[in-house]
């Protein structure tokens, strides 16, 4: 291993994070990771189904293997951000020449539609981040009914309908597309894991009902209809009676409330298709249908959140048009839109530049890239001396220490895992997670025990 002689920061350890981390580190940059959560892991930590233990094992595994690299030291327990323990500007004034902002997308979509504040109306995100025991949301508790619509069709809302079947153990799961059976987003595999659910009669009496607007353009409803029924060979054994069934061509309008403010309706208007180019886009008809139920849980994907600092537009942190560090034609690099400049020396790669994109795959190539763009960039930098940059380091160390919480290493995390997979074997169970920071700085000594 040569000398570091560039200082950068990795701001969020999710994939994208951790891959762009493990490329800086492999070209001889010192790399310091700033997490928000205590875990490294991002959504492969929070966001990938808990019983997916094999494939969150095999992540985990490869993050620990990214964390011993020598040139990559993790701090998590640690908002970046406006309001954060430190803002971007901060971590530019300790001597960080350059930073990769890979926070994910951690603001909710909303349709912006009346009763969106009513009891018993929730986004996606806070269910996935509760079930997979994320503090606070582990603690949060949520008022799941007996009938739950579900807005949106793509693999999050197969997962929040595996919750609602095989753990709530609800009676209707109805999941509403504002287009058709052709455009759904979920993969048949994703699928199996609640296709014993399905109300088969209610998808021929719904495809039928929808038949003719796909014909209209171009699309078939046995292809369709036979891509949803293909996830039945196999459907993983059924646990419940919940009845699973779609809505079609339908986009919500309004969500009304009984006397207690809780949700009782979801009012919804029927939709046609119209084809633009290879794609359809759904178009409302002025007809509208009332779905009776008690629960309303957002699918419909994530943006980012503005509070981290930088400028934001659809939903991401903006990119500058004509980058000057360009990786496979696409820029990395955060642009001011209203000075029409770059933010020097910030780049955004992952969930934080294309929000609620693709695999922990299209996420860790998305992280390498970002790192090549910064990689590019902190070549036209003077390089540092091994004796400045442990000055820089020494600078922020001080800093954590005016903090009023303990920020955590990689030693810790892998002190976490050692005490988390006892824990698991004592209890006789695949996988054990404490549920609260305090739990966890206990657990590795951060915090004194009670
Ligand atoms: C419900 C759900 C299930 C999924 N299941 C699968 C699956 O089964 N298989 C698969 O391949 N992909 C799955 N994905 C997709 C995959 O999780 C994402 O592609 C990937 O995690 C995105 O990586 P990222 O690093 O860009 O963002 P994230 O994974 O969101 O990581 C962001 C990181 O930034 C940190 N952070 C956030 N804000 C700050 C801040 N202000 N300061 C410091 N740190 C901050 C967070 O703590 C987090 O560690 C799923 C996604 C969701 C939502
Ligand atoms: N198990 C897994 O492998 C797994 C699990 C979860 C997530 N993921 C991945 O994570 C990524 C994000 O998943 P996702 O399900 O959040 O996103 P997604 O696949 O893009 O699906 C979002 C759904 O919400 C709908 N939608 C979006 N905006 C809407 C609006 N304004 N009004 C009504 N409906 C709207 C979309 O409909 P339109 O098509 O009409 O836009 C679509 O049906 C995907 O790449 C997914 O594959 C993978």
């Amino acid at each position: 291993m040569k000398t570091a002689k560039y200082l950068a920061a990795v701001v969020g350890a999710g994939p994208a994070g951790l891959y762009g981390a493990e490329f800086l580190a492999q070209s001889d940059v010192r790399v310091v990771v700033l997490n928000r959560d205590i875990r490294p892991g991002g959504l492969a930590e929070y966001g990938i189904y808990p019983e997916k233990y094999r494939m969150k094992e095999g992540l985990r595994r490869q993050f620990c293997r990214i964390l011993e690299h020598p040139l990559i030291t993790y701090y998590g327990n640690l908002l970046v951000g406006r309001e954060g323990d430190l803002s971007l500007e901060d971590l530019r004034s300790l001597g960080f020449q350059g930073i990769l902002v890979t926070v994910g997308a951690q603001g909710t979509k909303w349709l912006g539609i009346p009763g969106e504040d009513l009891h018993g109306v929730y986004h996606a995100k806070y269910i996935v981040y509760h079930y997979n025991k994320l503090p606070p949301y582990s603690t949060w508790s949520f008022d799941i009914g007996r009938r739950v619509a579900l807005i949106g069709v793509g693999n999050v809302m197969v997962d929040v309908a595996r919750w609602l079947i095989r753990e709530k153990k609800v009676d209707e799961v109805i999941a509403v597309a504002r287009r058709g059976p052709a455009e759904v987003k979920f993969t048949r595999d994703e699928f199996a894991t609640i296709a014993a659910n399905l109300d088969v009669a209610d998808l021929e009496r719904e495809i039928a009902r929808v038949a003719n607007v796909m014909r209209s353009v171009g699309q078939d409803p046995e292809a369709a209809k036979a891509f949803i029924l293909s996830a039945l060979e196999r459907a993983y054994p059924k646990v419940s009676s919940t009845r699973f069934r779609f809505r079609f061509l339908s986009s919500p309008k309004r969500i009304l409330g009984d006397a207690h403010n809780r949700v009782r309706v979801l009012e919804v208007e029927n939709n046609t298709l119209v084809r633009v180019g290879e794609t359809t886009k759904p178009r409302g008809l002025r007809t509208f249908d009332m779905l009776e139920v008690d629960t309303v849980i957002y699918c419909i994907g994530d943006q980012v959140d503005p509070g981290l600092g930088l400028p934001v537009k659809w939903g991401a942190y903006v990119t500058h048009p004509h980058p000057r560090f360009p990786v496979e034609g696409t820029s990395y690099e955060a642009y001011d839109p209203e000075k029409e400049e770059a933010i020097e020396g910030i780049f955004v790669a992952g969930w934080a530049r294309q929000p609620s994109k693709g695999l922990v795959g299209t996420a860790r190539k998305d992280g390498r890239h970002g790192a090549q763009a910064l990689l590019h960039y902190l070549r036209t930098q003077s390089t540092l001396s091994p004796e400045e940059m442990e000055a820089r380091l020494n600078t922020l160390r001080a800093r954590f220490r005016e903090l009023d919480k303990p920020v955590v290493t990689e030693e810790d995390w892998f002190r976490l895992l050692e005490v988390e997979r006892r824990e698991a074997e004592r209890r006789g169970v695949p996988e054990f997670k404490f549920a609260t920071n305090e739990e966890m700085l206990r657990a590795i000594g951060k915090l004194p025990s009670r």
